[in-house]
């Protein structure tokens, strides 16, 4: 029996983040209310409230799935599944496609979700570094080395949490390229797709790029609805009934409102608006994040994040990343992710895309606890 692996980074979100005043430590952009959700997506409330508290269509409505369709190239509504969430649709993915003698191609650092489930299976994962030397782009050798002929699935988080790195495309390439050579397939988790910090050209998904690609999104991260607990994923026709399947045992389905809610978001000018509110918040967190990282000389740096919400910032203090986020929160109710949760020491992941104000505020804080650490306090 494989021993268990649990989720690091959800299990230290699951037991800290409750009640924490300085909240860092999440990866999407500041979730929005009901309220301001309704008035960006012009949802009428009387028809909702007609909505019956029922279970919907199993593998997701009609219209919802021709929505998340149209957002791909090449894509029909029967390509789609939706799921609680990207993690349901992770899961299944791990439970469908691997066979006894698989492994599968995990980067590091990045989140694990299809990974632990796949070790938790019992099936070998074999993990490629991307490389900080080169702002966290893929090692090309270590792949080829890592790829065989046992390999099932590589997994890619694109744009990468934490790092929010996109892949350059000769690292797309060279992914499509290791698993053609194995007719693998590609599970891309594409929920940072749209939070991109210099273009409003969204990062293009592996959809399309090869034939065995699965790709995996939700309203979590991109459109600030992680509450709404709905994501999917785009597959090749053939393999949806295997994973429906498999749906059914885990969940049998999301929620009648939340597949309402998603349906309502994804509608072009709604979601244009909702994009819109995501790359406001990313785009100045950031620039307040990098400002406030300054006040300390030689203490922090970090690789600019092409996306996302959050950064994989470094740190030059005498303490570990666990040292760090544990003093922090004791004595600052400040959270954020030490790095030692994705392997990598003397960094810690830090979530930006919030309102300025309660930004600053616990940025100060946390440079207060670092100019103690430097005194030896
Ligand atoms: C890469 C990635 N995939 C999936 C998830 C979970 O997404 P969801 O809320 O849609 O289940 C997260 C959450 O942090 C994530 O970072």
């Amino acid at each position: 029996m494989t021993d268990f692996q649990a989720f690091a980074v959800e299990q230290y979100l699951s037991e800290t983040e409750h009640g924490v005043h300085y909240n860092f430590s999440e990866s999407g952009v500041h979730p929005m209310t009901y309220a301001e959700l309704f008035e960006l997506a012009n949802i009428n409330r009387d028809s909702l409230f007609a909505t019956l508290v029922d279970y919907p269509q199993v593998n997701g409505s009609q219209v919802l799935r021709e929505r998340i369709a149209a957002l791909y190239s090449q894509a029909q509504a029967d390509n789609v599944m939706v799921t609680v969430g990207a993690t349901e649709a992770n899961t299944l993915v791990a439970a469908t496609l691997l066979e006894p003698g698989d492994n599968v191609i995990r980067f590091s650092p990045t989140y694990e979700q299809l990974a632990g489930n796949a070790h938790n299976l019992g099936f070998e994962v074999r993990t490629v570094d991307m490389l900080s030397s080169e702002d966290w782009a893929i090692d090309g050798s270590g792949l080829a080395a890592a790829v065989d002929d046992r390999t099932r699935i590589i997994h890619i988080v694109n744009p990468n949490n934490p790092t929010g790195r996109v892949l350059s495309a000769s690292d797309r390439e060279l992914i499509i390229t290791a698993a053609r050579r194995v007719g693998a397939w590609i599970v891309a988790d594409e929920v940072y797709c749209g939070t991109e910090r210099n273009t409003d050209e969204p990062t293009p998904s592996f959809w399309g790029g090869y034939e065995r690609v699965i790709a995996i999104n939700s309203m979590s991260k991109a459109y600030g609805l992680p509450g709404l607990r709905l994501g999917w994923l785009v597959a090749p026709e053939s393999l949806i009934p295997a994973l429906w399947r498999r749906h059914e045992y885990a969940s049998i389905t999301a929620t009648m409102m939340s597949m309402e809610l998603a349906t309502a978001a994804l509608a072009p000018r709604a979601r244009d608006a909702i994009t819109a509110r995501a790359r406001g918040l990313i785009r100045r967190g950031f620039e307040t994040l990098q400002e406030q990282l300054s006040f300390h000389p030689g203490v922090f740096s970090v690789v600019p994040p092409q996306a996302s919400a959050m950064s994989f910032v470094k740190f030059d203090l005498p303490v570990s990343s666990d040292v760090f986020a544990a003093r922090l929160l004791a004595e600052e109710d400040v959270l954020l992710i030490p790095g030692s949760r994705f392997g990598v020491e003397e960094h810690f992941r830090f979530s930006s895309a919030l309102p300025d104000e309660h930004l600053r505020a616990g940025l100060a804080r946390m440079n207060a606890l670092t100019g103690r650490i430097l005194k030896g306090t």
